[in-house]
């Protein structure tokens, strides 16, 4: 174990670009939202200026009104697209004058990876004068989103495009690009230079993704007019527990830090607003799991992905939607020639165990998961969680992402997507000290 979590650490200190990490070498070569997020929590363990760095990196990107984009194109490189002169910040009279950015952004992490790090901190005191030093461009960060993206005071937020949801092409997004029909764009791909086409989304899905960040762009990506046209609306359940879970931090370190009463009751009001709606809008009682409600069609998208079961790990469901989300997985994600935690219903026609978000097992979601079942006690499925992570990283190495069929581990390499890759480094870590 400790030849492994030494090679984690190699991995991360590889990817360390003097002020922030990324992702992966040549796959993607900038700063990433909830990528820094996780990365933060594998530098706390052995390296506690770097986790600080990569946080203040990222906070220091903010818009004007809160906003946190989900690349910051640090540098001028052609192998990525679409790139910063796609994207065109600078639309925004509310975008960051220093960094070009994307104007989407990504789940929000950080509220709970500060509170992460104080948990990992040898010296809590100088641990909690940084959180103190950034944690209002977080709160800042949450006011932005129940302000400007939740257009029927829900409690629950938005997101505009599936890159936004962390699952870029999950088949949960099928079905909204079967409302759409995008002009054929003319680019060059430059994922598919350094990755299997097979793993990766396919051209007439990237006309998708693009047409609705032209649509952003050409409102100035305002978001008033976003939920308004944009074709592509929908409140995510991955993405508002990462919101919620950070919330909580929020109030604890809040609490700890003292003397800010004022938002801890903000942040007591959204959380409970937040909580209620999900449970009553979110949770699918006859699949007996949390699914997505894609709000400009006004319907459910009613599938079971490792998304399905993220509520756990912000202590959204009660013990008996915990026992049913256990439940379906365990039948469906979890027989013994499977790892935990396949992203979607292996069960279901649209799985594909080796394509992207379609199948594959993905470690920041296995952490999630691990954490969230510990909450409810179930600590033998999460000792199985971690052991599977573990099994599928020394069999692959540190892969994006993992096949979910045992049987493919024999006979050669079940690791897809980016090597060495950040988060799966650095959640590992996280996993290895954790009892
Ligand atoms: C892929 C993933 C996304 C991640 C990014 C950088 O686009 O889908 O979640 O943030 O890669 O690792």
């Amino acid at each position: 174990m400790k030849d492994l979590q030494n090679k984690a650490i190699e991995v991360l200190n590889n990817n360390w670009k003097d002020g922030f990490s990324v992702p992966c070498a040549n796959l993607y070569p900038f700063q990433w939202f909830w990528d820094s997020g996780f990365i933060a929590i594998g530098f706390a363990h052995f390296d506690m200026p770097k986790a600080e760095k990569e946080i203040e990196t990222l906070l220091d990107s903010q818009w004007d009104n809160g906003f946190l984009p989900h690349i910051i194109f640090h540098t001028d490189t052609d192998t990525y697209f679409p790139g910063p002169d796609f994207h065109r910040s600078d639309l925004s009279a509310q975008a960051s004058k220093k960094y070009k950015s994307t104007g989407m952004t990504q789940p929000p992490v950080t509220g709970f990876v500060l509170q992460d790090m104080y948990r990992i901190s040898t010296d809590k005191k100088a641990t909690l004068k940084f959180i103190e030093s950034v944690i209002d461009k977080v709160y800042f960060n949450h006011e932005y989103f129940y302000t400007n993206r939740d257009p029927k005071n829900e409690g629950l937020v938005y997101i505009y495009h599936n890159w936004e949801s962390g699952t870029d092409n999950s088949p949960i997004w099928d079905d909204i690009w079967e409302t759409m029909n995008p002009p054929e764009y003319t680019f060059e791909r430059r994922d598919t230079t350094h990755v299997d086409a097979s793993q990766r989304p396919s051209k007439r899905e990237y006309d998708h993704y693009l047409y609705i960040i032209d649509i952003a762009k050409e409102h100035n990506y305002k978001d008033e007019k976003i939920a308004e046209l944009s074709p592509f609306l929908v409140q995510d359940p991955l993405f508002n527990s990462m919101l919620i879970k950070s919330n909580q931090s929020l109030i604890d370190l809040y609490q700890l830090i003292g003397g800010h009463d004022a938002k801890v009751s903000q942040l007591q009001k959204w959380q409970d607003k937040a909580v209620k709606s999900f449970n009553d809008k979110l949770f699918d009682s006859e699949l007996g799991v949390y699914v997505h409600y894609d709000l400009r069609n006004e319907k459910p998208l009613r599938f079971i992905s490792s998304s399905s079961f993220s509520p756990l790990f912000a202590n959204i469901p009660s013990k008996e939607q915990a026992a049913s989300l256990v439940n379906v997985m365990m039948e469906k994600f979890g027989n013994d020639n499977q790892y935990l935690c396949a992203s979607f219903d292996p069960t279901s026609d649209r799985f594909n165990p080796k394509k992207y978000w379609r199948g594959p097992v993905w470690v920041n979601l296995n952490w999630a998961l691990y954490y969230g079942l510990k909450n409810y006690g179930y600590m033998d499925i999460a000792k199985r969680v971690k052991a599977d992570t573990v099994e599928i990283i020394e069999k692959a190495g540190f892969y994006e992402y993992f096949d979910s069929r045992k049987e493919v581990y024999k006979d050669g390499n079940a690791g897809y997507g980016g090597n060495d890759f950040s988060w799966s480094a650095a959640l590992l870590i996280d996993m290895l000290q954790d009892n």
